[in-house]
């Protein structure tokens, strides 16, 4: 088969190194890639918001299958077009996906499908807003409704923050249109987790747990990234706490959103609270999360695209997926500066030469300078993965291998997977 991904991060970098190793390939176009995505798949210069292009080129090279990587273009409509022009494709269409584009969309459904997550209002008058705030008092959070690139959330400890906040989202659009309306929720106590599962709409295959580490510093200090480590499976998530999620979270979530006319099919990504009375949905993704699918790549045994394509199919319930029990974790190595201004273009050196049986280096803000020089192009730009009988061996192994990587110009958390090695 004839196959495409979209997207240009470390997630499609996962992605297509897990598909690259399918026997169903025989070949595999990533758009727009990037410089290490070049190694498993040909990389076309069209960008994933760009649904025209995409179309084009699957009639252009005559594809059979489409994987969406990102959650913009499935938001958008992505996978509405291609299967409107009899491409199939895997990801929600736009009318599910709106479990991601709109929180205010996702609270509301969480209420009428009693699916555990955090008291909430909505608001699109800022003064209404402010009095729900003061008649909850903090501490308490404040999100914009929209898609705002994981950054739109504001944790107030005091209720000075909050009304700031909701000014900042309502009146001076600091994260532009997504804050046409604002969601204030109830801040949940407990330890986070992320859950995968693919669903064809009807039945459901979980993949695994993970963690992600969100803040910038070690520790968990500074300002929320789009993620900066990873590692699967996390220990919160036991066989008992699967099965809670999935019976109380993901399979009401799966037959409600096909009750209402949105059959979701793709892969769900609950950010959960696992809080002392139960697992607790913070929010909805629509896509594998970026780095945890590049942990949960590394764990998966056998013929991965076969699952995706199952999943486009309506075949999930037949489909048996096998994993390896190690441990996978993924360190991110990011430019100096993230998630503020950072600088572009520093050559990034040894790469090739860390990558092991037990250790693969996932690019994602990478492209090749005219000297053939790794150079730096974005924020989050390398995603240092390994496996390991455990967490802590996997961790040593990825530790090492980024101490052996040569990028001045560049960052990471030294503690990825603390929180599974020190319980
Ligand atoms: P979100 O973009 O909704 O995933 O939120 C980003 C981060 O904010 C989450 O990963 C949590 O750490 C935190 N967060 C969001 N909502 C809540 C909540 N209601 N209670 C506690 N923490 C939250
Ligand atoms: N790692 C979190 C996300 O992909 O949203």
């Amino acid at each position: 088969m004839r196959i495409l991904v979209v997207g240009s991060g470390g997630r499609e970098h996962a992605l297509c190194w897990a598909i690259a190793a399918s026997p169903l390939v025989t070949e595999l176009f990533c758009a727009p890639g990037n410089a290490g995505i070049a190694r498993e798949a040909t990389c076309v210069p069209v960008s994933a918001d760009d649904q025209e292009g995409i179309l084009a080129l699957c009639r252009d090279r005559a594809i059979d299958f489409v994987v969406v990587g990102p959650e913009a273009p499935l938001v958008a409509g992505l996978v509405d077009r291609l299967n409107g022009a009899g491409i199939k494709a895997f990801g929600p269409t736009a009318a599910a996906a709106v479990l991601e584009g709109s929180k205010a969309y996702t609270k509301d459904f969480c209420a009428r499908h009693s699916i555990p997550t955090a008291a909430y209002g909505r608001f699109t008058d800022a003064e209404a807003a402010k009095t729900y705030i003061r008649t909850q008092g903090a501490p308490i959070v404040v999100k914009a409704d929209g898609l705002a690139a994981g950054k739109g959330v504001i944790m107030a400890e005091t209720v000075e923050q909050a009304l700031d906040a909701v000014d900042a989202i309502m009146a001076d659009r600091a994260f532009g249109e997504a804050g046409a309306e604002v969601v204030v929720e109830e801040w949940m106590i407990g330890e986070e987790a992320s859950f995968f599962a693919l669903t064809d709409g009807e039945a459901i295959l979980p993949l695994a747990g993970a963690q992600d580490h969100k803040r910038v510093g070690d520790g968990d200090t500074g300002p929320n990234t789009g993620g900066m480590g990873a590692y699967s499976p996390a220990p919160v998530v036991d066989d008992a706490m699967s099965k809670r999620i999935l019976d109380e979270i993901i399979a009401p979530t799966v037959a409600g959103m096909a009750a209402e006319g949105r059959t979701f099919r793709g892969v769900l990504f609950a950010g959960l609270m696992i809080t002392e009375t139960g697992p607790k949905l913070i929010e909805y993704n629509v896509r594998f999360g970026d780095p945890e699918c590049q942990a949960l790549m590394l764990r998966v045994k056998g013929d991965f695209l076969s699952a995706l394509i199952a999943t486009a199919d309506g075949q999930i319930g037949h489909f048996q997926l096998r994993w390896h029990d190690e441990t996978a974790l993924c360190v991110v190595m990011a430019a100096n500066g993230y998630p503020g201004t950072y600088e572009k273009n520093t050559v990034v050196a040894g790469v090739d030469s860390v990558e092991t049986d037990d250790v693969v280096v996932f690019h994602a803000g990478t492209a090749r300078g005219t000297d053939g020089d790794l150079l730096a192009t974005g924020g989050r730009v390398l995603g240092v993965t390994a496996v390991g009988k455990d967490a802590e061996e996997a961790r040593r192994r990825a530790y090492a291998a980024v101490d052996a990587i040569d990028w001045p110009g560049g960052f990471c958390r030294r503690d990825i997977g603390a929180r599974a090695i020190g319980r």
